[in-house]
């Protein structure tokens, strides 16, 4: 088992939720990655929380193991938020994983193995909640990343696209507010860096969401 003190020189701090592309794998055998937060609580353990909809949550129903992919390009994000509804300048592929049968995301900077238990969760909540137990630890990336608040702010544009693809047939008002924290957020990244990649994710979200809130 691998000591809490090696993921928390990546970033994993108590009290926090960080992002990760999380590989699982269906019943089939099928492999899926798709971004999900992991909280980090004060017993120093992690949480996910998958929504009941997501293929995340049925996959770990059956596979109770799981890769958290661990980068900062939104590119990533993107592709495995919305599967097959974009082009995309990133592809997926997979690779054996050291200690879990899910693969996981070839060229990452860095692997966090687990497996998981289910935890009890409210009954009136979306979402079930499983602990994390690392198994392993892989860090490939040679040098420590630079901030980028164009990227930051590409991935919070992923997110806030993922939940108007939940909820525009539902919440209009939320609907609405999501896509002017989006809006807000693209004229602030063409304003800094209109030529980078995370200005062309955002460019294509928006694409994406123009056309569920039309
Ligand atoms: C950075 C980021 C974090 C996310 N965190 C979660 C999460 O914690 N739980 C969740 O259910 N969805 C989360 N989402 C949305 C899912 O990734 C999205 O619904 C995805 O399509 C689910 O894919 P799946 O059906 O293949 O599991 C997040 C999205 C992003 C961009």
């Amino acid at each position: 088992m691998v000591k809490f003190t090696d993921i928390a020189m990546m970033g994993f701090s108590e009290g926090d939720v960080v992002e990760s592309i999380l590989t699982t794998l269906s019943k089939e055998g099928q492999p899926n990655a798709a971004p999900m937060g992991v909280w980090v609580e004060a017993n120093n353990q992690l949480f996910i929380r998958p929504y009941d909809g997501t293929q995340t949550r049925q996959n770990l129903e059956f596979c109770s193991e799981a890769v958290m992919n661990i980068t900062s390009d939104p590119r990533f994000f993107f592709v495995t938020a919305f599967k097959g509804t974009q082009r995309s300048s990133v592809q997926i592929e997979f690779e054996p994983s050291n200690k879990v049968k899910p693969p996981r995301i070839k060229g990452m900077p860095s692997y966090v193995e687990v497996t998981v238990k289910p935890r009890a969760t409210k009954s009136d909540t979306p979402f079930h909640e499983f602990t994390c137990q690392v198994q392993h630890v892989e860090v490939f990336a040679p040098f420590p990343m630079v901030h980028s608040r164009a990227r930051c702010a590409a991935i919070e544009c992923v997110i806030h696209a993922s939940r108007v693809q939940a909820l525009h047939k539902t919440d209009v008002d939320l609907t609405r507010k999501l896509v002017y924290q989006i809006t807000e957020l693209q004229s602030f990244v063409d304003r800094i860096a209109p030529q980078s990649s995370a200005a062309m994710v955002i460019h294509d979200i928006m694409i994406l969401v123009s056309k569920w809130s039309r």
